[in-house]
C-alpha cells in the first residue's frame, strides 16, 4: 500500500528536493512548512500544509487529517552564525519545537522518524575522514540544538519505541538535474552559492575567511555533497526503518575535501569567468577540515553516489542560479 510521508521544511532547499524524490519514488508526501525561511513556489511536489511545528493544534489537525506513516524532519534555521548571536532562538526552533512535533507524533501513532542532523556536531574534529564514532563537541548554538535532538531520539526510543535514523549531513550543494529546485537561503551562508553569484556578478565579491589554516593552500576544507545524494540517502533509511531495521546514525558525505579556493577554481573553469574575492580574517568558529567518513550508509544502507564529481555539484548549482537571473 502507498506509504505518506510528512516531509517537514519541504519549502526549504533539500526538504524540497526530498519532496520530489519521494514523489518519483511514488510515495504520497505531505508538506508541512510555515515559510518563515521557505517559499511556496518550491512546493512543487505532494500537498503543502502551513504550519509551524511548534504548534500543536495545526500538528494535530495535520495528523488527523493524513495518514502518516513516517517524518522527514528538515524544518530548522540553519545559520550558525545566527546562532551564536541568537542562541535562544536555535533552542526554540530547532529543539524545543521538534519536541512538540515529536509529542505529536507520539499521541497520533506515528513512530518513524528521519532527522537532518550534521557534521558541524564533531567539532573540530579529532582525525579525518571523520566517522560516527568521532567524539561528538558542538561547539555553537545551532550544532547544539542537533545534539539535544539526537539525544531526545535515543531516549525516546527506550520510553517509546520512537525509531529513527539520523544522517549528519557534511555540505549539501548543488540542485536539481531538471532546474527546478535549488539552493535559496537569505541571506545566503553557503559557499556554493555565495562563489556562483560573485562570479555572476549578481552577488558581493566572495570574502575567504582565513588563508593561513593547515590546509595545502591555506583556505577551510569541507565536504560537498549534492542534495540528490542525501535525498537518495533518505528514500534508503526510509525503506531501512520500513523494513523493521534498527535506529542508527549516519554521515552523509563524499570523502573528498575541497578547499575554498578549489571551490573559487572550479566555478571559475566552468563559467569562464574571475570570480571577485576578498581575504578576511578567520572567523571565529571555523575549523580547518571537515570530510566524511560515509562508508557506514553504503554497507548498512546500500547507498552510493550518483554525483562524486564536483564538477557536477557546482554546474548543477549555476545552473539553477543561471535560471534564476
Ligand atoms: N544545507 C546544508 O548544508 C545542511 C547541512 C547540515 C544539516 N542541514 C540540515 O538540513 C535541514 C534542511 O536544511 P536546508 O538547507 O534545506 O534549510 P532551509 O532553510 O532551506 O529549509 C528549512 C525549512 O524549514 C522551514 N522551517 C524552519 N523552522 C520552521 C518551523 N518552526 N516550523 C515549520 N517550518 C519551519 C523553513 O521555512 C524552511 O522552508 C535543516 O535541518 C538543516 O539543519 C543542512
Amino acid at each position: 500500500m502507498q506509504k505518506t510521508i510528512l516531509v517537514t521544511g519541504g519549502a526549504g532547499y533539500i526538504g524540497s528536493h526530498c519532496a520530489k524524490l519521494l514523489s518519483k519514488k511514488r510515495f504520497r508526501v505531505v508538506v508541512y512548512d510555515s515559510l518563515v525561511r521557505g517559499y511556496r513556489d518550491a512546493v512543487k511536489y505532494g500537498e503543502f500544509f502551513q504550519g509551524d511545528i511548534g504548534d500543536r493544534a495545526s500538528l494535530d489537525a495535520l495528523f488527523t487529517s493524513y495518514p502518516i506513516d513516517a517524518v522527514m524532519h528538515f524544518a530548522a534555521f540553519i545559520a550558525v552564525g545566527e546562532s551564536v548571536e541568537k542562541p535562544d532562538l536555535y533552542l526554540t526552533n530547532n529543539y524545543e519545537k521538534t519536541l512538540v512535533l515529536l509529542d505529536a507524533m507520539a499521541a497520533h501513532g506515528v513512530g518513524k522518524f528521519i532527522f537532518s542532523s550534521t557534521s558541524a556536531l564533531y567539532g573540530d574534529p579529532q582525525y579525518v575522514p571523520i566517522d560516527e564514532n568521532h567524539p561528538l563537541n558542538p561547539v555553537n548554538p545551532y550544532s547544539r540544538s542537533k545534539a539535544q535532538v539526537e539525544q531526545t531520539l535515543r531516549e525516546r526510543e527506550a520510553s517509546q519505541g520512537l525509531q529513527s535514523v539520523v544522517f549528519r549531513y557534511f555540505n549539501a550543494a548543488g540542485a536539481d538535474s531538471e532546474g527546478e529546485l535549488g539552493e535559496r537561503h537569505d541571506p545566503e551562508t553557503h559557499l556554493a552559492p555565495l562563489v556562483i553569484r560573485a562570479a555572476l556578478g549578481a552577488g558581493k565579491p566572495l570574502s575567504i575567511f582565513g588563508t593561513d589554516y593547515d590546509t595545502p593552500d591555506g583556505t577551510c576544507v569541507r565536504d560537498y555533497i549534492h542534495v540528490n545524494d542525501l535525498c537518495s540517502a533518505h528514500i534508503l533509511g526510509l525503506e531501512h526503518l520500513f523494513a523493521g531495521r534498527p535506529s542508527d546514525v549516519f554521515n552523509l558525505g563524499n570523502g573528498n575535501g575541497f578547499s575554498v579556493k578549489e571551490i573559487v577554481a572550479t566555478v571559475e573553469k566552468i563559467t569562464g569567468k574571475k570570480v571577485p574575492c576578498k581575504y578576511e580574517a578567520r572567523r571565529a568558529g571555523d575549523v580547518s577540515r571537515l570530510i566524511a567518513n560515509a562508508e557506514k550508509a553504503k554497507r548498512v544502507l546500500g547507498w552510493k553516489t550518483d554525483y562524486p564529481d564536483i564538477r557536477d555539484i557546482i554546474g548543477s548549482a549555476l545552473a539553477f542560479q543561471k535560471g534564476r537571473s
